[in-house]
């Protein structure tokens, strides 16, 4: 059903963190990849986060240093043992993969995207993990479920319109005219998936305003607070908008870093 041997890429991130167990299947996955060429080996530091080698098809986001930075929280989390994770929005499948690694009981990852399933899928039972994959709009596929950790590194780049695109490469990055069109309804729609005592982790820039999305999740009866920052070069999506961005006064004339967080909201019991 799913095109799996045309054109799917291989992004390394940081080998000297993968295992053994990593490095066995990525071997397999290589292999897998060579056989179905044209396979490509793209290699990307992550830092020292335990990222690991991801299968990921044309028109998927690549995991990146926002990925990595909520990752990284994700893993300092001490409620994901045994927990119910969603991933909203899972791309690759990233976080569902650092999730179940983690010891996550169930582990959910939404998209819209049919080739991110696909890969989400391949990435983790290429591992050897059980991770549950949903196709639809953000909460929708969820609605009636409870999860007691959910994860999202939702579109927020601002662009051209607040029209958001529905395909492609774009669809992982536009996030409408200020950059919170899809995040501030990650941030209305997670709350109400939580249990008491649940938490809420979700990354982006800090040029899409980081009180409206502390205000917001207050406002939605959570406790928020910032838990991880990194300065972090434009890549090419944010260095082709600076223009626009520093016309509408969301950076500073010649600024080309942006600032990343990570914000943790808890439901309180
Ligand atoms: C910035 S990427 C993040 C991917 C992955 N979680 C990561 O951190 O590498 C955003 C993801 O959200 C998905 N997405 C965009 N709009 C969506 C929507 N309305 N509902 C569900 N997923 C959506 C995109 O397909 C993309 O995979």
């Amino acid at each position: 059903m799913y095109p799996v041997s045309c054109r799917w890429m291989l992004v390394g991130l940081d080998p000297g963190s993968l295992d053994e167990r990593d490095s066995s299947t990525s071997a397999a996955i290589l292999a897998q990849a060579r056989g179905s060429a044209p396979g490509r080996l793209v290699n990307q530091t992550g830092g020292n986060t335990g990222a690991v080698l991801l299968l990921r098809p044309p028109g998927v986001y690549p995991a990146q240093r926002d990925t990595w930075l909520l990752a990284e929280a994700l893993r300092r989390e001490p409620k994901v043992t045994g927990a119910r994770v969603l991933d909203l929005g899972t791309g690759s499948g990233a976080l569902a993969v650092a999730a179940a690694r983690a010891g996550a009981a169930h582990v959910t990852a939404v998209d819209i995207s049919r080739q991110a399933l696909a890969a989400t899928w391949v990435n983790a039972r290429c591992r050897g993990l059980r991770v549950r994959v949903r196709r639809g709009d953000m909460v929708q596929p969820v609605l009636e479920e409870r999860f007691d950790v959910i994860v999202s590194n939702p579109p927020y780049v601002p662009s051209e319109l607040d029209r958001l695109p529905s395909r492609g490469l774009d669809r992982c990055y536009d996030g409408g005219i200020d950059g919170r069109a899809v995040l501030d309804r990650v941030c209305t729609g997670a709350p109400k998936l939580l249990d008491a005592g649940g938490v809420f982790l979700v990354v982006h820039s800090a040029v899409c305003g980081v009180s409206a999305t502390l205000a917001h999740l207050a406002g939605e009866g959570l406790e928020a607070s910032v838990v991880a920052r990194c300065d972090h070069d434009f890549g090419p999506v944010f260095s082709a908008r600076a223009q626009l961005l520093a016309s509408r006064g969301l950076i500073a004339d010649g600024q080309r870093t942006e600032e990343l967080v990570v914000i943790r909201a808890v439901r309180p019991r």
